[in-house]
């Protein structure tokens, strides 16, 4: 009786382990899809290994489309038009696109495979989107949990962006993490250094890319990153400015502030800057500095929740409605916001109400 179990289970364990063989060479055979061409603009044709996203094809060739999430399928920074090939639409692509952008055809490329030959449509502006590789020249502790880090860029490089752009950096295997992951950070330097850029980068608990930020990288490592990314820049009009960030938004309001310095502006301008407590406040003294810099600014933070030991005698609660006073002409109002999904969407609402146009606020969401 137990021989016989006993060869049952063999013959089932044998024909399990045929079957597993089959599938690896079915998935093989399957999935050569050869080499596949991927046309550009009808300009530029390039040769791929198919089965991979579009988007990482085209970046193994150099042609760097923006990925805040890292090819995730949540951000929707990726989307490029499909003129031919690309198969069908994915149900994860559908919650990031409109019904225009359906009609056109717009697909996420992190969720586009390519498989067969594929022609996109891209702005021109992507092809001076660049990989930089750079050395840590310093790190900062801003706060318990906010680091600002200069990566200096190879001897003879230079990186030209506009204010309130970002890059995306790309992290090295470590620990535990065998994959290379990219995330978006905006720069906070200012754009008339081009040796180098600056970053502020929060740790997220648990996150991989903020994690490797945080405990793995040191003054003279060796890091990759690509960019610039991304149409929140600073405009240039004469029209009164508010700016609107909390935690590491700070980085491209900096980077605007610097700018504006260097350019001599005389424009009328407000900054809110939403903090917890005092211990998640940074650079105070930097941007208090502005106030002497230009003929009138003013830089406001507010606690949500200041420590009873902060003694805080500033502004308090959300930053909505201290507006009032900032907002003096609604109809010349540019309003810049910088910092996570929540706090965007509260401050969009409340500008609109205060008669700020929907096309004159600009904002970088880092959720
Ligand atoms: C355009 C743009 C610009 C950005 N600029 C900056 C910047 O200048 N400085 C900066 O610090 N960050 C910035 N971010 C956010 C950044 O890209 C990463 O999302 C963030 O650093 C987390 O990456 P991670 O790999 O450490 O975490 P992940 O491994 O991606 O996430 C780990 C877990 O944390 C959650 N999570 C992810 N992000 C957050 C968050 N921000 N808060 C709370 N939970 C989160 C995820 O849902 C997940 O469960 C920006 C994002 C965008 C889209
Ligand atoms: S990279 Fe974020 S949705 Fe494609």
């Amino acid at each position: 009786m137990l021989l016989t179990i006993l060869k049952d289970v063999a013959v089932l364990a044998g024909i399990s382990g045929v079957l597993a063989i089959l599938l690896v060479i079915a998935e093989r055979w399957l999935n050569n899809y050869g080499d596949c061409k991927i046309n550009i603009n009808g300009k530029r044709e390039l040769t791929v290994k198919g089965g991979n996203s579009l988007l990482s094809s085209l970046g193994e060739k150099q042609v760097f489309l923006p990925s805040a999430c890292g090819g995730r399928g949540s951000c929707g920074a990726c989307k490029c038009q499909i003129l031919e090939g690309g198969g069908p639409l994915l149900p994860t692509e559908k919650p990031l696109l409109s019904q225009a952008e359906l009609a056109d055809n717009i697909r996420l490329s992190c969720q586009v495979k390519v498989k067969s030959d594929i022609s996109i449509q891209i702005p021109d502006s992507i092809f001076n989107i660049r990989k930089f590789s750079s050395v840590i020249s310093e790190i900062i502790d801003f706060t318990y949990d906010i680091k600002g880090i200069t990566f200096k860029l190879d001897e003879g490089e230079t990186i030209d962006f506009k204010a309130g752009q970002y890059v995306q950096l790309i992290t090295e295997p470590y620990g535990k993490v065998r994959q290379r992951v990219s995330r978006a950070y905006s720069i906070s330097s200012k754009p008339e250094i081009n040796t180098s850029i600056q970053l502020i980068i929060r740790l997220v608990p648990e996150g991989i890319c903020t994690t490797w930020v945080h405990q793995n990288l040191k003054l003279g490592d060796r890091v990759n990153f690509t960019g610039p990314y991304g149409d929140f820049f600073l405009r240039d009009t004469e029209a009164d400015i508010l700016f609107v960030a909390g935690g590491s938004g700070k980085a491209p309001i900096k980077s605007m502030l610097e700018h504006l310095q260097v350019v001599g502006t005389q424009r009328k301008m407000t900054y809110f800057f939403g903090a917890r407590s005092l211990k998640d406040l940074y650079l105070t003294k930097e941007m208090k500095a502005f106030e002497q810099v230009f003929p009138d600014f003013r830089y406001v933070p507010v606690l949500s929740n200041p420590d009873p030991d902060d003694n805080w005698q500033g502004e308090t609660g959300y930053v909505m409605p201290h507006f009032k006073n900032a907002i003096r002409d609604p109809q010349n109002t540019e309003a810049y916001l910088c910092g996570s999904p929540g706090m965007i969407n509260a401050v969009c609402k409340a500008l609109q109400e205060q008669g700020v146009a929907a096309d004159k606020i600009y904002y970088d969401s880092f959720g």
